[in-house]
């Protein structure tokens, strides 16, 4: 494996590119493919072999384009697939979890709230999680039943997100969380919604940079950073709507429909 690689990241839509750009924020200097596997959306209420079999899928188109390292932009194929993938594969996976840790660790209401995909709160890995860090708070966990669909559709900012939403904090609200998790990588781009819907103090965490942090620490761990001094290629391949890619992505970038 080269250190002139691309890193390759996936998610079941959109929602990884939330990861992709605190990725390239970090290491603007790397290569990156981000595959979208929008028409397998959402992976959220599938079942585990099913999410498995479309993590191996993704992961192998990513394999056959070299890929040096791959990021798992998605909480739900992290939480059911990793383990499988790492298994399977001998190149370095990084995944994405819920922030619990951090939420239960700095809570003063003792209360904090997980916003996640069913796929994501019913696993082995979360489970295990909440286990050994939030077993002395209160822990309110909602599925995010409809959101990562309307986010593919390009329907952020509409009515019925905005319904969803306050009908899935009002329990949290009700005891007063102070922390938000949120487990999905689709959620990142409602955070400009939930700053206004949310009283000032409840803290909205995601794992975004964390994730790119750990990515720069695994490329320099295996020597893997690109050291040449092209310019990085960036590329998008979407299997769904790539408009809506489009438009999540700051910059023009291009976005390639792939059969896949
Ligand atoms: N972005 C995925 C995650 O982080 C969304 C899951 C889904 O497709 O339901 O969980």
């Amino acid at each position: 494996m080269s250190n002139n690689h691309p890193i390759g990241i996936f998610d079941s839509g959109v929602g990884g590119t939330s990861i992709w750009k605190e990725t390239h924020r970090l290491l603007p200097k790397e290569h990156t493919i981000y595959l979208a596997d929008s028409k397998f959306a959402p992976y959220g209420e599938k079942s585990k072999e099913d999410i498995i079999a479309l993590s191996i899928k993704n992961t192998e188109y990513l394999l056959d384009q070299n890929c040096k390292l791959i990021i798992v932009a998605c909480n739900t194929a992290t939480t059911n697939a990793i383990k499988t993938l790492r298994k399977n594969y001998d190149i370095p996976f990084i995944g994405i979890e819920p922030a619990i840790k951090p939420a239960a660790l700095n809570t003063k209401t003792k209360a904090i709230g997980i916003l996640a995909t069913k796929g994501t709160l019913s696993s082995d890995l979360f489970h295990k999680t909440t286990n050994l860090f939030a077993n002395d708070v209160t822990l309110i966990e909602q599925e995010g039943d409809g959101i990562v669909s309307l986010i593919e559709n390009g329907q952020i900012n509409s009515v019925e997100m905005t319904a969803l939403l306050k009908h899935y904090l009002q329990p949290m609200l009700d005891v007063d969380i102070d922390h938000l998790v949120l487990g999905c990588t689709h959620y990142p781009y409602l955070i400009p919604q939930l700053l206004e819907m949310l009283p000032k103090h409840i803290k909205i965490i995601d794992s975004g940079e964390a994730v790119a942090k750990q990515t720069k620490a695994i490329l320099q761990k295996n020597e893997l950073i690109n050291t040449t001094t092209e310019k990085p290629s960036l590329k998008f391949y979407s299997n769904g709507n790539p408009n809506v890619l489009k438009m999540l992505l700051d910059r023009n970038y291009t976005v390639e429909f792939l059969n896949f």
